[in-house]
């Protein structure tokens, strides 16, 4: 008998533990038909806590297929459907196609697609929080952490490595949180040092063409990104943040003051120099979806300044393939002294263009060049001269320049730089990139290898590479000075490169696999072999890089993944590609170690 009862203690004190443990650390999430899967009361009470807003989601494109099939509004559906600020608004969308679907299941819900096909839900969340205030925000963490639910935290959706979309998950949108509320001299919270000088505090929901604006209409600029609807508090300045004002000020993350934060436990804390201060440092560069939800940030802002805004155009013929790719190697070469002289911006390198009338298709490189903080458009001009003289010499290669000088960098911005309506999306995208140091544009053959290089990469009609001058100046200055998750190798940069493929839904699964094998294992290791002690920036990178760890914080990833074992043990915060992904599946359902 005592025996039996014994051996029943032990069973029970076993199977508690191991309760407790699975408790702590589950192996996987709950998905809707397991018994772990909330109650519709609990959800009822979870839509209670947060005001009634919360919502069961549908893909944006269930109502143009059977059986829920209505042809109106199919319709507007489909006239929207390129339109970013629809598509961040919409908690059954993302900004990218490719990471609404599931291929491994091979669920899909095109908006274009077969009405009679059915609409999946692919990894379009269940439900979303369509969350107004840091309250609602800490309610449904822990709903998420109570219930052992796979949470995806979305602003803008514009991530493009899948992190805002997750299968069977829990959405918190935080796209309505707008609050925009300037301050002359910030003071964080415990500073004994006084204030800081200007700031702006923006909730978890303002875009960056919202933020523009108001700091505008305030005679002030903030450090941002070349976007309307990419969210400035999310993923942005959380994963570093570049902007063509980084030259002048620093990366977004640089000027980041305080945040404040809802913890995996629920808890709304605050993050700057005097306190959290861990946090403080992963949140500036550790990525976004990793150490909690932001609810709001404080950023520096600063007078709008003058500038002067070069643009420049190279063009030749497609047989004129050796003077392109010669013209190429110039424009490398004389960044580092334009870079020097201040200038930020950026450029595009298009083997193919499409083809015009009377002139048909021709081999182009076009730069937009911003002098942040300078009036003198002759200066400017003067500085462009050697790349004009240099590209002049190349056979059949022409060059035209041009500059304007504006007393104010806001304006510019908005008209610009944030072309059209809102940013077009609503496509299938793949990138895959690399920073580029200074130092390797200076070496002896650094531009003519990365020309070299280049021209061995596939050219379609249309697809270019990106070349963002968003580094050196302050950005370079800052190292050693702030101390932050940010890859350090944006310290070094003096060009983000990106290439890219884009798809419709006439793209099997198949065909985009083979696309994403060859962007990771042909194209990106090209660039990769120019510089491989450089990296790569986790916001705009290979969705499949390899080491990504390496690539995306280098010497940072040890200090990131110790914080985040301690900070969120439960892993409820796991993003694609993110600080301690490696210990989850691609979908961040189940652990894998
Ligand atoms: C058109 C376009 C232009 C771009 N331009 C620039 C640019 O100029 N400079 C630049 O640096 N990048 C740029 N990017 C890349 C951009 O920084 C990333 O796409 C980034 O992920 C967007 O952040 P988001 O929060 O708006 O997007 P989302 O996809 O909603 O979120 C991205 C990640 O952040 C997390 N996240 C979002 N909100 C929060 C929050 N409140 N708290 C915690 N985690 C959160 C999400 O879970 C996800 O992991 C651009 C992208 C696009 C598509
Ligand atoms: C949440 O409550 C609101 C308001 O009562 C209701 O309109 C909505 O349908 C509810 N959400 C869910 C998922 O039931
Ligand atoms: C995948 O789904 C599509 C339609 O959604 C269908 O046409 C195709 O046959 C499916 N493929 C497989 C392998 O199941
Ligand atoms: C330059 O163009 C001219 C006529 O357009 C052509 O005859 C010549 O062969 C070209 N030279 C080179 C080097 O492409
Ligand atoms: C460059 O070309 C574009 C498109 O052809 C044109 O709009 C722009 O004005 C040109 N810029 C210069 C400086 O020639
Ligand atoms: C893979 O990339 C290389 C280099 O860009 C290109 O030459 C090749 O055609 C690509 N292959 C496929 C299958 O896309
Ligand atoms: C998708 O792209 C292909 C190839 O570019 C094109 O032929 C096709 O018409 C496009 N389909 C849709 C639905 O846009």
């Amino acid at each position: 008998m005592q025996n039996l009862l014994q051996l029943a203690s032990i069973f029970l004190i076993t199977g508690l533990s191991a309760a407790l443990s699975y408790g702590n650390r589950p192996s996987c999430r709950c998905k809707p038909n397991d018994p772990c899967w909330p109650s519709s009361d609990q959800w009822k009470a979870l839509n209670e806590s947060i005001q009634g807003n919360l919502v069961s989601v549908r893909p944006v494109g269930d109502v143009c297929h059977d059986p829920t099939y209505n042809a109106e509004a199919c319709q507007k559906v489909k006239d929207i459907a390129q339109n970013s600020f629809w598509r961040a608004e919409q908690p059954g969308a993302v900004q990218f196609l490719n990471w609404e679907t599931l291929p491994a299941s091979n669920e899909s819900c095109y908006i274009d697609g077969p009405q009679s096909v059915t609409c999946d839900q692919g990894r379009i969340s269940l439900y979303s929080a369509l969350v107004e205030s840091p309250l609602q925000i800490q309610e449904a963490v822990r709903f998420a952490r109570k219930h052992n639910l796979r949470l995806a935290v979305k602003a803008s959706g514009h991530d493009f490595l899948g992190r805002s979309s997750a299968p069977h998950s829990l959405q918190v949108s935080t796209y309505r949180m707008k609050d925009i509320t300037f301050t002359d001299d910030f003071v964080p919270k415990g500073s004994k040092k006084g204030g800081e000088g200007s700031a702006v505090t923006i909730g978890a929901g303002v875009v960056l063409s919202d933020l523009y604006k108001a700091s505008s209409e305030n005679d002030v600029v903030a450090v941002g990104g070349a976007s309307h609807t990419v969210v400035a508090s999310g993923g942005y300045i959380q994963g570093g943040g570049h902007s063509p004002l980084g030259t002048w000020k620093g990366m977004a993350s640089d000027n980041a003051l305080e945040f404040q934060v809802i913890t995996p436990k629920g808890d709304l804390i605050t993050a700057n120099e005097y306190q959290n201060t861990d946090l403080f440092w992963a949140l500036r560069g550790g990525g976004g979806g990793t150490f909690g939800v932001v609810a709001s940030v404080t950023i520096r802002t600063f007078p709008d300044p003058p500038i002067v805004l070069a643009s420049l155009n190279i063009s030749t013929t497609p047989d004129n393939s050796k003077g392109f790719w010669d013209a190429v190697k110039e424009f490398h070469t004389v960044l580092p002294n334009l870079n020097e002289n201040g200038a930020s911006g950026y450029y595009f390198i298009v083997p193919l263009n499409p083809p015009l009338p009377e002139i048909g298709t021709m081999s182009t490189v076009t730069a937009a060049l911003m002098f942040v903080d300078q009036d003198d458009k002759a200066a400017v001009e003067r500085l462009l001269e050697p790349l004009v003289a240099a590209v002049s010499k190349i056979n059949n290669v022409t060059i035209a320049t041009s500059a304007l000088y504006s007393p104010k960098t806001g304006p510019i911005i908005l008209d610009a730089l944030l072309q059209g309506e809102a940013d077009g999306t609503g496509v299938s995208v793949a990138i895959g990139s690399r920073l580029i140091s200074r130092e390797f544009l200076l070496s002896e053959n650094g531009p003519a290898k990365l020309s070299q290089t280049l021209s061995s990469l596939k050219s379609e009609v249309g697809s270019a590479f990106r070349g963002h001058i968003v580094a050196g100046g302050q950005v370079a200055k800052n190292a050693g000075k702030i101390d932050s998750a940010l890859n350090p190798a944006w310290r070094k940069t003096l060009s983000h490169l990106t290439l890219g493929n884009s798809w419709n839904s006439s793209t099997s699964f198949d065909e985009q696999r083979k696309m994403y094998e060859n962007i990771t294992n042909v194209e990106v290791p090209l660039l990769k072999a120019l510089e491989p002690e450089m990296g790569a920036y986790l916001n705009e990178a290979d969705p499949h890089e390899s080491d990504f760890q390496e690539s995306f914080w280098g010497e940072n990833y040890k200090r990131l993944y110790k914080f985040k074992q301690e900070w969120d043990p439960t892993g409820l915060f796991i993003s694609r590609l993110g600080v301690g992904s490696e210990d989850w599946d691609d979908d961040g359902l189940c652990r894998v170690r």
